[in-house]
């Protein structure tokens, strides 16, 4: 089967990239570039020894895209393709509206016009913006709070229509949780443009010396050590619940949502002291205020994914700091 992995060179869809080449499906890759490196390519041929064919195109360009549709017979899309920097989005809330819904209707126009149904759709436990109780599952009211979550949950709403209108239609939300960790060989991870938004990134470049130290947004959380709680999961587990969700595609509703997370909340702190703890690096962080739009808690309900799709997290904590660190040390300037 020939997948059609959009925004393929980026964090997640290179992760998800290798775990269906590793199930022999072909893989075709388009990406803009605009927030990741070519350079992927050639680290996904050097893990799975497995050639993808990539497209350097925009999904805003249609006839592109309607291009890569006559040279492959696509038979399921992962859409992964997106802006998602939270605090840009407040900043620049017409680039992120544009560029994520526009993207996704010509994703989905021609898909439509060569009659492929089958859409995986990367969404965000943003979605929820802030829950009123945990953990969270996938009928809590929804909620975003800012321009990239807005998208996301907007595209959601656009897909639930589609599926709708035409039955032939397979449509998967994944509601992603905490992206964290990297492929164990090192090869490929998550390359930020500039100063880290997240934390991981941000403390395993304090961790190599790229940062003078971590800043703690706030230690007066209603939480157990007053720092916010987030589910971090291994973004390998995350791919993998991609390869569930297409194997299982066809017994689906039309439209279904699922959370993608470990079921397990970890505050900041003890992310730090996890990270000290499976690497040996002692990590220089200070307290200051919360960061404007976080909220205390999020971690998921997973048990939908588990019942329906058969999956669930695997790798601990401890894994997503080793895997992290070990891309950051082989990588210490990501793809540069
Ligand atoms: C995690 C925790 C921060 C950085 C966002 C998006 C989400 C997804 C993941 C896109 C929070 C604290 C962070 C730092 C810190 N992105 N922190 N110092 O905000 O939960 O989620 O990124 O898909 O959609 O909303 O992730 O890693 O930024 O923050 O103290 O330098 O770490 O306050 O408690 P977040 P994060």
């Amino acid at each position: 089967m020939n997948i059609l992995v959009t925004g393929g060179t980026g964090y997640v869809g290179s992760h998800t990239t290798i775990e269906l080449l590793n199930k022999n499906y072909n893989v075709i890759i388009v990406d803009n570039l605009s927030n990741s490196n070519e350079k992927v390519i050639e680290r996904i041929k050097e893990i799975t020894n497995r050639h993808v064919k990539f497209y350097a195109i925009d999904l805003l360009n249609e006839e592109d895209l309607n291009q890569v549709f006559i040279n492959h017979k696509i038979d399921a899309v992962m859409h992964f393709a997106g802006y998602k920097a939270v605090g840009e989005s407040v900043k620049l809330p017409l680039k992120y509206y544009t560029n994520n819904l526009v993207s996704t209707l010509n994703l989905c126009k021609v898909m439509e016009r060569f009659n492929v149904y089958k859409l995986i759709f990367s969404s965000s436990a943003t979605v929820y913006g802030k829950p009123a109780s945990f953990p969270i599952k996938e009928d809590f009211p929804t909620n975003a709070t800012n321009p990239y979550g807005r998208s996301k949950l907007m595209i959601e709403g656009i897909l639930s229509d589609l599926s709708n209108s035409n039955k032939n239609w397979k449509i998967v939300s994944l509601r992603y949780f905490n992206p964290v960790g990297a492929h164990e060989s090192g090869k490929i991870g998550e390359d930020p443009n500039g100063i880290p938004n997240n934390l991981m990134p941000f403390l395993t470049q304090v961790a190599i010396g790229k940062l003078p130290e971590l800043k703690v947004f706030g230690n007066d959380y209603p939480t157990k050590d007053g720092t916010g709680v987030r589910d971090y999961i291994h973004v390998v587990d995350l791919a993998k619940g991609h390869i569930k969700a297409l194997e299982k595609i066809d017994a689906l509703d039309n439209y279904e949502v699922f959370n993608l997370g470990t079921g397990r909340g970890y505050s900041v702190l003890e992310v730090i002291e996890a990270f000290q703890k499976a690497t040996g690096m002692q990590v220089k962080y200070k307290f200051v205020d919360r960061r404007p739009g976080d909220i205390p808690v999020s971690y998921a309900d997973a048990t939908k994914a588990l019942k329906i799709l058969n999956w669930k997290a695997n790798k601990d904590i401890f894994d997503m700091c080793i895997d992290s660190w070990n891309w950051q040390q082989n990588n210490p300037n990501g793809y540069n």
